[in-house]
């Protein structure tokens, strides 16, 4: 995706009752680092569910361009042969990861560990943001940056380690991507890599290392983190990964129903890791009727069925240690907000900002342009919900893939229709969102 494409703007009416049952794309987070894992190991990984989107595709061509062999056999069905840890081949073009943050940083930790020279750069958005939190610790493990553009942003040259150092590194903000950096740098350096986090992140990076063979263990620190501690020089041997449904673009869907009078919806497999989960926590707290079944956990990840009624919604105030778990979430919470009876209080967003894009300022401006009250006061977010939402604006999408997908729900609902100046960047985690909305009863045009 470039940003020179063609805008493809989209409106969203208010609809009748959404209905059926559907399973939302494979989770992006997992996907990304199943192609990387499988890179690193030595034979064959086999990929079902994975997600077909714009940003794991990259990922995919990255691992190609590094030497794996990764193929797609059948559908969301991939196979991965690896080159084994620290085994990267020098990549004859820069890496291109399109608008994610998160397949170029954890690339960025699998190359620290092995001694060749890439370069890496992305769309405009992901040039934007910071790449310094991910460098520094790789620094400390032997990278070196031989070329980076000013303010610690891509294209950046990394020349990994001959030698990788272990280290024990102390995580600066709550971040899975800097955690799982120096983990995958952590592969290839003799002795124990340590990563210390104060707030929990997501802990997928760990459980697949561990699934993949490697020897990693996670204790508890302090009141709300984690200590985890890999042995380095390790082989990892390829795995069957099942990738579950994607719960931060299940929450599209759960906040159209909750919202749209008369929905019931039922979504199936998606991942229920309680450090994805914080959106389902504040939206039962809000008063959404969200059921789970068919809890299961037998590929490594917890998944189950979730279904969704339409309910009343009232305003409540988010605690900021919650905020790890629904990282990528707040916007499409902040529609929920505006639709409830009362005030929400959604506190320490600072990593908001250095999303795809500002996502404090334009959620704050997805929702004032359509007539909603809200405030930003400090990192914290303040929606006014009135119970309806009066809609007629034009959201501008930022290259933010959540943006366009929230504000269209937004759109489900509200007096006036809503329209999104762009939603090609959709594309990137959830190709389908369009016509799988659309199928549920949800009136695009
Ligand atoms: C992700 C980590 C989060 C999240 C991103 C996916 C991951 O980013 O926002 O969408 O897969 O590790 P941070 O690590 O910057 O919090």
């Amino acid at each position: 995706m470039t940003d020179s494409a063609q805008p493809t703007p989209l409106e969203a009416r208010c609809s009748g009752p959404l209905a059926g049952r559907v399973r939302v794309p494979g989770d992006k987070s997992i996907s990304h680092r199943a192609l990387i894992l499988g890179a690193l190991s030595v034979g064959e990984t086999r990929i079902s569910g994975l997600l077909e989107g714009e940003d794991v595709i990259n990922t995919a061509n990255s691992m190609r361009a590094l030497g794996a062999r990764v193929e797609r056999t059948g559908d969301f069905a991939w196979s991965v042969h690896g080159v084994g840890v620290a085994g990267f081949a020098e990549p004859r073009q820069a890496l291109d990861f399109g608008n994610s943050g998160t397949g170029c940083r954890l690339v960025m930790g699998a190359v620290a560990g092995c001694p060749i020279s890439a370069v890496f750069d992305g769309d405009a958005s992901l040039r934007s943001r910071p790449m310094r939190r991910i460098l520094d610790p790789l620094e400390l493990m032997g990278a070196r940056i031989a070329d980076i553009r000013e303010g610690g942003r891509l294209p950046v040259t990394l020349n990994g380690a001959r030698n990788p150092v272990p280290i024990t590194y102390r995580t600066p903000v709550a971040s899975a991507q800097i955690k799982s950096a120096v983990l995958l740098a952590g592969l290839a350096a003799p002795g124990i890599t340590t990563v210390i986090e104060q707030e929990a992140s997501r802990d997928h990076t760990e459980r697949m290392l561990k699934h993949f063979g490697a020897e990693i263990v996670s204790t508890p620190e302090g009141l709300h983190g984690r200590k985890i501690a890999l042995t380095g020089e390790a082989e990892l041997r390829g795995a069957e990964v099942v990738v579950p449904a994607d719960p931060s673009s299940a929450a599209f869907p759960i906040v159209a129903a909750l919202v749209v009078e008369g929905s019931d919806l039922v979504l199936s497999d998606v991942m229920t890791n309680p450090l994805r989960t914080g959106l389902l926590t504040t939206l039962r707290e809000m008063g959404g009727s969200i059921e789970e079944s068919d809890a299961r956990s037998d590929t490594g990840e917890p998944m189950a069925q979730l279904r969704v009624r339409a309910s009343k919604l009232r305003g409540v105030e988010v605690p900021p240690e919650r905020a790890p778990a629904m990282i990528d979430e707040y916007l499409v919470l902040a529609v929920a907000a505006a639709y409830a009876e009362g005030t929400t209080v959604m506190r320490g967003l600072k990593e908001l900002r250095v999303k795809e894009s500002d996502r404090l300022a334009a959620t704050a401006d997805m929702l004032r342009v359509n007539g909603v009250r809200v405030e930003i006061s400090g990192d914290d977010l303040i929606v006014e919900g009135r119970g309806h939402v009066p809609g007629g604006g034009l959201v501008a999408t930022h290259m933010d893939h959540r943006i366009a997908m929230s504000a269209l729900v937004m759109g489900l609902a509200s007096d006036e229709p809503v329209e999104v100046d762009d939603t090609a960047f959709i594309a990137t985690s959830f190709p389908d969102f369009i016509p799988m909305m659309r199928s549920l009863g949800a009136e695009f045009s």
